[in-house]
């Protein structure tokens, strides 16, 4: 398969490792990679990676963001203070092809402590490989950016 779609990612210190499963994987599938770090395991700051990504999306620099952190939660709260921002975290396949065919998810999130690379990997190619359904769930959409 391939895919002309540009996918940002970052992630905390927690999460580095998960994130580099990610980017190889997506790469191996023909997406573009544009990952923001961090490049270290040095102790960081969650909400500025949730937010760097967010604004990536939003600016249209990325068609869609995954963004990870220990358990997923914190960088997805700081994402989605972005106006624009649709990011659910997902620990299984089904929440995480609904978050993009109901909710139009624009970023999914994932704790790397939570989910193990396998399921991780599966999770991602939910999110990517499942389009907006539009229809009513437009409407219910629209009423989150208003
Ligand atoms: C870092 O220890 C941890 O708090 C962070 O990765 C994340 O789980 C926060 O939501």
């Amino acid at each position: 398969m391939t895919s002309n779609k540009r996918i940002v990612l970052s992630s905390d210190h927690a999460a580095i490792d998960l994130r580099r499963a990610v980017a190889d994987h997506i790469s191996a599938q023909g997406y573009e990679v544009l990952d923001i770090g961090p490049t270290t395991t040095e102790s960081t700051h969650y909400p500025k990676h949730g937010q760097a990504a967010a604004e990536r999306v939003v600016a249209g620099e990325a068609d869609l963001g995954i963004i990870l952190c220990g358990t997923g939660q914190g960088i997805m709260m700081a994402a989605n203070k972005v106006k624009g921002i649709r990011c659910g975290v997902c620990s299984d396949t089904f929440s995480a092809a609904m978050i993009r065919a109901h909710n139009n998810a624009n970023i999914l999130s994932l704790g790397a402590r939570v989910v193990g690379e396998g399921l991780a990997l599966e999770i991602v190619d939910a999110f990517l490989s499942t389009e907006f359904e539009g229809g009513r769930h437009a409407t219910r959409v629209d009423m989150i950016e208003a």
